[in-house]
């Protein structure tokens, strides 16, 4: 199977072509400094003791309010793993990411920077962030249990993804695995571990499994081999993007949008005001085009239907300065389009499917593993209760306006109202708040996993009985 890499310069992240000429800019100055003179070594310094860039200890901060009581059956342990695993690395926010200056990204907790004009609990966060603000989330979760004793879920906080990220350039295979290889060694060496032979932990990752899935007979840009060392394949893995063939211990959980609410009353607002919304385009398109490349011919003949329709709105993501790198201009134009498109692009799944879906908009999707295949923990299993399904890979003559048009009026209203029901369910609470009142991703992910587990390890009880 042919890696896939999500290739962020390619979607519509947050202003990434400029920081990459930034980072270049940087990497000029260092060569120029460290050549010519020590006077600039000194100035330079200077700058990295004094940079907004570098993360304060405060990341490491996490909130303790009284945490609610535990209402679940279930309780988790968070290992406390040396930092080299997780913290450290937030450390190297400049290089975490080969595209993207990621030290804006890692700010609060993974929420990233406040978005002011959308609220108080709006923040642009990166669509890779997700295994941060899973960690802060379980840190103050009411079902988290500092006796390990009593623990049915175990929890191994290695920011995988980020670490990833890092080394994609990396050429030598050893380097590149080296802290994975570490880590699993580290863990399965663990007194917890032994009891259910790792079949109790878990991992979560805010990349997909594409990126840790390299077997060594393949050359590979990127990925490293984590998910293919055979102690991980006893753990449970949630990533945002699962491999839909051999992930049989992958769980997909939902990309981190822009919207973090702290009370249900903000959320039942927010869903109020997205039932109500004045929806003037039939569907949109947010996103790139990927000219050039095989695999994304059904994008362009998406994108190229959606240029041709006056019923479709359409916000391309080029390089450089667009309004598609703007959370508002986004959210702005999915909330007043009925369908939004989600095509696959360099990879199965989107942010964006999430982004829509908080803003009312039916998601249209064009292959079983941009949604089905992935959230079966988040989404009904019936598809066609939120969804639309167009099967342009074996019929290239549909026609995607028609298809929309032939929606009778009423069903859409019934999938408008399912996708806004849902909304709580794929949204990540602020981390710091622990009395949120509603079920969001990771009081779903824990609840599932958890009976998961417990089914796992129930024919072994038998066995003792
Ligand atoms: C959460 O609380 C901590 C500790 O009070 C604070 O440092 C941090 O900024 C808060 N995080 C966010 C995202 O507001
Ligand atoms: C890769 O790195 C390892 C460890 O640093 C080293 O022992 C090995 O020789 C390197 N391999 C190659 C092909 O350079
Ligand atoms: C994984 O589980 C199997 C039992 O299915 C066990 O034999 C094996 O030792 C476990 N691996 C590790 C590293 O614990
Ligand atoms: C909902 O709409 C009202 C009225 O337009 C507005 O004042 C309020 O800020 C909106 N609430 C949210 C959470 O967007
Ligand atoms: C997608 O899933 C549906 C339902 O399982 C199936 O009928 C259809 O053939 C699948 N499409 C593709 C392209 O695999
Ligand atoms: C929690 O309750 C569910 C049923 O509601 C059950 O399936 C599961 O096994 C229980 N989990 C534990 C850890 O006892």
């Amino acid at each position: 199977m042919k890696s896939i890499r999500k290739e962020e310069d390619e979607e519509y992240t947050l202003g990434k072509k400029l920081v990459v000429t930034t980072l270049k800019d940087i990497q000029l100055h260092l060569k120029v400094i460290i050549l010519i003179t020590t006077s600039f070594m000194v100035w330079f310094l200077f700058l990295l003791v004094f940079s907004p860039k570098r993360v304060s200890n405060s990341t490491r901060l996490f909130l303790s309010t009284p945490p609610i009581e535990c209402k679940d059956n279930f309780s988790v342990y968070i290992y406390n793993l040396p930092s080299k695993y997780n913290f450290d690395l937030l450390r190297d926010c400049t290089s975490l990411n080969i595209y993207t200056d990621m030290c804006p990204h890692v700010t609060n907790n993974g929420l990233g920077s406040p978005l002011p004009q959308m609220g108080s609990s709006w923040f642009t966060t990166h669509q890779l962030i997700a295994e941060l603000i899973f960690h802060a989330r379980i840190q103050n979760h009411p079902c988290r249990t500092n006796d390990a004793h009593k623990s049915t879920l175990f929890y191994v906080p290695f920011y995988g993804g980020l670490h990833a990220s890092s080394k994609f350039r990396e050429l030598n295979y050893t380097t590149r695995d080296a802290l994975a290889v570490q880590l699993v060694e580290y863990i399965h060496k663990q007194k917890w571990w032994k009891r259910n032979s790792g079949r109790d932990h878990f991992m979560a990752f805010g990349r997909t499994a594409w990126d840790f899935m390299r077997s060594d007979e393949v050359p590979d840009f990127g990925a490293n081999k984590l998910l293919n060392m055979s102690p991980v394949k006893n753990m449970s893995v949630l990533l945002v993007e699962r491999h839909p063939w051999e992930g049989h211990n992958q769980y997909g959980i939902p990309y981190p949008s822009y919207f973090h609410p702290s009370t249900s009353s903000e959320m039942v607002e927010w869903q109020n005001n997205m039932s109500y919304m004045d929806r003037i385009h039939l569907f949109s398109f947010v996103g790139a085009p990927r000219t050039g490349k095989k695999k994304v011919v059904t994008r362009d003949r998406v994108i190229k239907q959606c240029e041709e329709s006056s019923n479709c709105l359409i916000l391309k993501c080029g390089h450089g300065p667009s309004k598609c790198h703007n959370p508002i201009e986004v959210v702005k134009v999915m909330m007043r389009s009925n369908f939004c498109l989600q095509v696959l692009g360099d990879s199965y799944t989107r942010r964006s499917t999430f982004d829509s879906m908080l803003a009312g908009c039916i998601p249209v999707f064009f292959s079983n593993h941009t949604a089905y295949s992935q959230y079966q923990w988040f989404l009904p299993s019936d598809p066609t209760t939120y969804s639309v399904y167009i099967d342009l890979e074996r019929n290239h003559n549909i026609k995607i306006e028609e298809e929309l048009l032939k929606i009778p009026m009423d069903e859409v209203e019934r999938k408008r109202r399912t996708v806004i029901e849902l909304i709580p369910m794929f949204t990540y609470a602020h981390p710091n708040s622990t009395s949120y009142g509603f079920k969001d991703v990771v009081d779903v992910s824990l609840k599932s996993l958890s009976n998961h587990v417990s089914s796992l390890l129930r024919p072994t009880l038998l066995d003792l009985s």
